[in-house]
Order: structure tokens, then C-alpha cells, then sequence
């Protein structure tokens, strides 16, 4: 990456996490162009949107997008809307699952009351037959995502995963621990701004760690989410699965909504299980920008269409 794609980069993610540019965002919704990215404001539009992918051969897992939140009864109301996701899902047999942000359930503010809004929503997916992916957000919080996820497991509720940023020195740790742990695994290259001191500042030193991680993870056998829109890579990932006999029913392939939907679909139709990251609700800016970030090209696309607007 050149110096100024790297500080593009930066900028675009310095203000995902500003109030004032969220605030002049959402003023105009969003026909601001995150509507690629965003399924709608809400639940039903999700679901719309989750029922369609169905449809053409993709499972889904769905995100209440909200984070950076202020108060725990922001947490509670975001904690309420997973639960009646849940319901919702199990109501129309929509195949997907959900992923949360830990930091939108209250853990920075109040890591218990943050654990049991989690548990009340893990708890809820179990009695439905259903999973609860931890996103894992900025590595301040790396620690406390993995103990609340080893802590429920350790209550034996197993419906419940994290993810592991390929980008961190320290990951390829966690995921030895979480292998000796059994752990259900979403592996990422990862996508928040981190100093050079915990993540690797090059993408080809990324990449290494990335398929360093997922032969480890398909030689163990335990059941991992690949995620990534990385072509190459998920090449490799065939070829390697082919290689070494890895069964297709223990990991599957994850990309996000709106991002190479036509390659999604044409693993899918190879036979590979690919699930769509299907985000929704009001609070799109942060989710959005880090689209933005991860491809300059994006931020293009952006102006062409409010140019049209
Ligand atoms: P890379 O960035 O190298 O992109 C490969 C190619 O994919 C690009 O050349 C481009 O063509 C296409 N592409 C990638 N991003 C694009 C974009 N935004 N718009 C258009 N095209 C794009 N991160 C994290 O820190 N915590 C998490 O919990 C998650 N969760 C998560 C779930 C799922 C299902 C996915 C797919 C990704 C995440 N991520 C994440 C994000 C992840 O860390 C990473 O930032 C993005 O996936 C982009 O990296 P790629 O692996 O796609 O490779």
C-alpha cells in the first residue's frame, strides 16, 4: 500500500468514530451511498433482504449495527432489538444466524452488565436452536470479547464464537488457545486502525498470518468462518481443502453484503457453504466508513452516485 492510499486509510477511519461527521451523515440517510453496504433501517428489511439471499443458495448472519455507545440503556435497547431478531428469524425460518459488537452491548462501559446483555442474547439463540458470533472490534477490547465468550462456554453454552484478526501479532496465540478450547472461529484480516506495536503494518505480512491461521484451523477440524473478499486467497483456501481432504462442512465462506455477491454465489453453487454478513439498522457511519477505508475505489463509487442524486 503507498503512503497515500495508507493515509487515506487513516483519515477514512479516524472518522468513523466521529460524532459530528455521523451526525451530517445521517441527515441524508442512507441514499449517502451506504444502501450497497446497509440492508435497511430495519429488522424487516433485514429479513427481506436475508430471505432473497436464501433464496439463491446463501446462508446469512445478521448485524444490529450500533457501537461507541454512551449510556447501558442504549445497550438494553440494542440488547432487546437482538432478542427480537431472534424471535423474527426463527418466525419466518430464515437461515441465519446473528453477529454483535460487544462494545453496543454496554462491555466497555460495564463489562458484567455487558456480559449478561450478551448471555441474555446467547441464552435466547440457544433456546431457539441458533449462534452468536462476537465481532471483534479495536484490540482494546480483544481480551474482554474473548472472556466473555470463554466464560459462556464454560456455562456450556456452545452456541456462541468469536473472531480472530489475522492483523494481530497476538492472534495466532489465541487462536492455539481457542483450538485447545474448541472454539467456534470467524477468521478476518481485520479492520480497525491499530498501532504498529499490535498489528502488522503491511498487508503482505497480513495475508501470511491470515493463511498461516486458516491451515491451522482446517487441519484441526473445528468449525471456522472465512471471511474475506481477498480472491487469491480464497483460491488457496480451495486448493488447500482439496489437498488435504478438509470435509466442506467444517468451515465456510463469509463475505459481506454487497461486496463480489456474484463470486458468493458461485462458491455456492460449487457446493461450498458461503455466509452473507447482512448489516442493518440506523446507525450505519462507522460500519460504512470502514467499507470506505478497506477500498479507496469505494470512496469513488460514493461521489459518482451523489453526483446522480
Ligand atoms: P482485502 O482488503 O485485501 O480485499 C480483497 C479484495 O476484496 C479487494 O481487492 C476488493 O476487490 C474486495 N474488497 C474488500 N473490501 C472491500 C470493500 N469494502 N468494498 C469493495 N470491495 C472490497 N473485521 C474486524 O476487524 N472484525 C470483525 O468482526 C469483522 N467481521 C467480518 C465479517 C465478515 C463476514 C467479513 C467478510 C469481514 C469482516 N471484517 C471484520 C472485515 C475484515 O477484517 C476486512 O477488513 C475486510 O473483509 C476486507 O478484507 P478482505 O479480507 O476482503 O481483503
Amino acid at each position: 500500500m503507498d503512503w497515500t492510499t495508507k493515509l487515506f486509510r487513516s483519515l477514512l477511519l479516524a472518522l468513523a468514530g466521529n460524532r459530528a461527521a455521523e451526525a451530517l451523515a445521517l441527515k441524508y440517510g442512507l441514499r449517502l451511498g451506504a444502501d450497497k453496504f446497509v440492508a435497511g433501517e430495519t429488522r424487516a428489511e433485514a429479513l427481506r433482504t436475508v430471505k432473497q439471499l436464501n433464496a439463491n443458495g446463501l446462508l446469512a448472519t445478521i448485524d444490529h449495527l450500533g457501537e461507541g455507545i454512551r449510556h447501558l440503556s442504549e445497550a438494553e435497547a440494542f440488547r432487546d432489538e437482538y432478542l427480537a431478531l431472534l424471535e423474527d428469524i426463527s418466525q419466518e425460518e430464515a437461515k441465519a444466524n446473528v453477529s454483535l459488537k460487544p462494545t453496543q452491548m454496554g462491555l466497555a462501559l460495564d463489562p458484567e452488565a455487558g456480559y449478561r446483555n450478551i448471555r441474555e442474547i446467547v441464552d435466547k439463540a440457544r433456546a431457539l436452536g441458533n449462534f452468536v458470533r462476537l465481532d471483534m472490534e479495536d484490540s482494546r477490547y480483544t481480551d474482554a470479547t474473548l472472556q466473555v465468550a470463554r466464560r459462556l462456554h464454560a456455562e456450556g453454552m456452545g452456541n456462541v464464537g468469536v473472531v480472530i484478526q489475522a492483523y494481530l501479532y497476538r492472534s495466532e496465540y489465541d487462536i492455539r488457545r481457542l483450538s485447545s478450547e474448541k472454539g467456534n472461529v470467524r477468521l478476518v484480516k481485520g479492520a480497525y486502525k491499530e498501532p504498529k506495536d499490535k498489528a502488522y503494518p503491511k498487508m503482505s505480512e497480513v495475508d501470511i498470518q491470515f493463511k498461516r491461521l486458516i491451515k491451522r484451523r482446517l487441519l484441526s477440524g473445528l468449525y471456522t468462518g472465512i471471511a474475506t473478499h481477498d480472491e487469491p486467497i480464497i483460491e488457496w483456501t480451495k486448493r488447500f481443502v482439496e489437498v488435504h481432504q478438509v470435509p466442506l462442512h467444517t468451515f465456510e465462506f463469509q463475505m459481506l453484503y454487497g461486496i463480489r455477491m456474484k463470486l458468493q454465489e458461485e462458491l455456492a453453487a460449487e457446493g461450498y457453504t458461503v455466509r452473507c454478513y447482512v448489516p442493518y439498522g440506523r446507525l450505519w457511519f462507522p460500519y460504512f466508513v470502514r467499507r470506505l477505508a478497506e477500498r479507496p475505489a469505494n470512496v469513488a463509487f460514493l461521489l459518482k452516485s451523489l453526483r446522480k442524486k
